[in-house]
């Protein structure tokens, strides 16, 4: 007698769906759309940051207008705290006068990080040897042809508030 095999259920299902089949897919593709516009979001971004005009780079550097730096008031004098302002850095200095300063921390010639150098009381460029004022901002030597932009400071017993005002 040849044998034969009776299978109980299908081996390949042509056409029938089950109706938690009809779901699983419907959430597969769901997931998968959502996974390709996350993916496409995050290629995205940098080419869009790539691609994001000057003006639309400062527009956004300037977007915040003041930052209040939380226990600042307790810096000692003759030393700096470097912070962010929007997507800029920039430096709140107390003098060892007393004095405030909060100027923008962006070389006004290429673009540098400028430091604060408290002996010598003066703002550096390592870049390409720039000097600015430390209370001012003014440009003073070097290179850069205009002088770093400076911002209002107000002390209080919490805080030290800087703004663009
Ligand atoms: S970038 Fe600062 S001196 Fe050139």
């Amino acid at each position: 007698m040849g044998g034969h095999i009776v299978l109980d259920e299908p081996a390949i299902k042509i056409g029938i769906e089950e109706p938690g089949e009809k779901a699983t897919r419907r959430a597969f593709i769901v997931a998968a759309g959502a996974a390709g516009l996350c993916y496409t979001a995050a290629l995205s971004y940098p080419i869009y940051r790539y691609l994001a005009s000057p003006e639309e780079m400062a527009t956004n550097a300037t977007a915040v207008t003041e930052v209040s730096l939380k226990d600042a008031q307790k810096l000692p004098p003759g030393s700096v705290l470097m912070f962010k302002f929007g997507t800029a850095p920039a430096m709140l200095i107390h003098h060892l006068d007393g004095t405030w300063a909060s100027l923008s921390a962006v070389c006004t010639h290429l673009g540098c990080t400028v430091q604060y150098e408290a002996q010598a009381d003066r703002i550096h460029c390592a870049c390409h040897g720039g000097v600015y004022n430390a209370y001012t901002g003014a440009n003073v030597s070097g290179p850069p042809p205009k002088p770093l932009h400076r911002f209002t400071v107000a002390v209080n017993e919490a805080a030290v508030d800087v703004s663009r005002t």
